[in-house]
C-alpha cells in the first residue's frame, strides 16, 4: 500500500531515500565519543587473534558481492591484509585454501541465501573464523557466524537492493578502520579524519537526492537504448559493477561494467555511434588514465555521462557529454556517494520502460536454493 511506501511510488525509491538514515544508524554507537576510533563491541576477536589473521576471504552473492568488492579494497588498503573475493556459488567448488588463520567474511542482506550459507559452513568446517555482515538479526547466517555486524538498514522490500548495499559499505568502512587501528597500520589522527568524513556522508547523500530530477531526465534517454557500458578504475570499477547490475535487474537494459583500461582489449569493438557510456571518475590518482579511456570511447561515437567529483567539472569535464557531480569526500569513501546516482538512473529507466520496479521478472528477494 501507499502507506507502507510512505508516499513514495515504489519501495525501491523509498529505500533509496532512506539511505541517509541507514548510514547514520549503521554508524550509531560504533564510533567512540572522542571520534578517534571505531568501537565494534560485537566482534569477539581479541587483538591477539586479529594480529593472527593471515588472509581474508569475502564471500557473497549479487549486490552483497559487489559490496564485498569495495570491502576488499578497503581492507587491503587500510589493514594491509591480502583479501580474496568470490561469489558464494563458486567458492566451495574451487577448493579455496582456508586455514584457521583465514578470516572469512560473508555478506548477506537477508542472511538466508543458500549459497552464502553453504560457503559459511565450509569455511567453518575448515577451521576459519567467520564474520557475517547481515541486515537480519536472527537470520541463519547471523546465527552460524562467529561474529556478526548488523547493518542497520531496516527492512528492505524491493528486490533490487539499495540501502542494504550502502549499509554494507558503511560496515566495511568501520571494520576496515577497526582493523587498521588494532593492527597499527594507520595512525589515530588519520583514522579520526576518516571518521569525520564518514559522518558527513548522510548529508552528502541528501544533496545527491535533491538532484534526482536531473537523473530522471538522463534515465529517460538511456531507457531508449538496448545496450550500454559502465567504466571505471579501482574502487570506481566495483561501483560500476553494482550500477550495471541495478540497471539490468529492473530496466532489463543490457549493460556491462568494464575496468576502463581493459576496454581496448576487446569490448571497445562494441562501441558505436550513440551508445551510452557511464564513466565513474572519482579517484584523483586515476583521473588522467580514465580520461584517456573516455577519449577512446568518445572517438568511436559514444555518448559519455561522467560521475565526477564536485570541483573537477572543468578539469575532467572537457571530454564528457553530460556531467553529474558527486560531493567531495575521501577517495576510499566515494562508493557510498557515487552509487546513489546509479541507483536513481536504474530506478527511473525501469519506470520509463513501464516495468514492475519492485518485482522484476525472474528474480527473488532472497534465494534459498542452490
Ligand atoms: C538475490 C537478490 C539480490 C541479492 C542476492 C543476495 O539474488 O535478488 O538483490 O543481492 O540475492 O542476497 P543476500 O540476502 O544474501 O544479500
Amino acid at each position: 500500500t501507499t502507506a507502507e511506501k510512505a508516499g513514495f511510488d515504489h519501495f525501491m525509491l523509498k529505500e533509496i531515500y532512506e539511505q541517509p538514515k541507514a548510514y547514520r544508524d549503521t554508524m550509531m554507537g560504533r564510533i567512540s565519543a572522542d571520534g578517534r576510533s571505531v568501537e565494534l563491541k560485537e566482534i569477539g576477536m581479541t587483538p591477539e587473534q586479529i594480529r593472527g589473521i593471515r588472509n581474508v576471504h569475502i564471500v557473497a552473492c549479487g549486490t552483497a558481492y559487489h559490496a564485498g568488492m569495495v570491502g576488499k579494497s578497503l581492507i587491503e588498503s587500510l589493514a594491509r591484509i591480502p583479501v580474496e573475493i568470490d561469489v558464494a556459488s563458486e567458492y566451495r567448488y574451487r577448493s579455496p585454501i582456508i586455514t584457521p588463520e583465514t578470516l572469512v567474511i560473508v555478506v548477506s542482506q537477508s542472511g538466508e541465501t543458500a549459497d552464502t550459507l553453504a560457503a559459511l559452513r565450509e569455511a567453518k568446517r575448515c577451521g576459519a573464523r567467520v564474520l557475517a555482515i547481515t541486515n537480519v538479526v536472527g537470520s541463519s547466517v547471523s546465527r552460524e557466524a562467529n561474529d556478526v555486524i548488523i547493518t542497520q538498514a531496516g527492512p528492505e522490500i524491493a528486490v533490487a537492493s539499495t540501502k542494504a548495499y550502502t549499509s554494507q559499505l558503511i560496515a566495511f568502512m568501520l571494520y576496515g578502520l577497526f582493523l587498521a587501528d588494532t593492527l597499527g597500520t594507520r595512525d589515530k589522527d588519520w583514522i579520526a579524519d576518516v571518521l569525520v568524513a564518514m559522518q558527513k556522508l548522510p548529508e552528502q547523500v541528501e544533496s545527491i537526492l535533491e538532484r534526482a530530477q536531473v537523473l530522471k531526465q538522463v534515465a529517460e534517454s538511456l531507457a531508449k537504448h538496448d545496450n550500454l557500458f559502465f567504466i571505471g578504475r579501482g574502487i570506481d570499477f566495483a561501483v560500476a559493477q553494482e550500477g550495471s547490475l541495478k540497471l539490468k535487474e529492473i530496466s532489463y537494459i543490457h549493460s556491462e561494467a568494464y575496468p576502463a583500461g581493459e576496454l581496448k582489449h576487446g569490448t571497445l569493438a562494441l562501441i558505436e555511434e550513440g551508445i551510452p557510456v557511464i564513466a565513474l571518475i572519482t579517484q584523483e590518482d586515476l583521473y588522467e588514465k580514465t580520461l584517456s579511456n573516455i577519449k577512446e570511447v568518445k572517438a568511436r561515437g559514444a555518448h559519455v555521462l561522467g560521475l565526477v567529483n564536485e570541483g573537477t567539472e572543468v578539469e575532467v569535464g572537457k571530454s564528457i557529454d553530460e556531467l553529474f557531480a558527486i560531493p567531495r569526500t575521501l577517495p576510499l569513501l566515494s562508493p557510498a556517494l557515487s552509487v546513489v546516482p546509479l541507483q536513481l538512473l536504474a530506478y527511473y529507466a525501469s519506470l520509463a520502460r513501464g516495468n514492475d520496479v519492485d518485482k522484476p521478472r525472474n528474480l527473488a528477494k532472497s534465494v534459498t536454493v542452490e
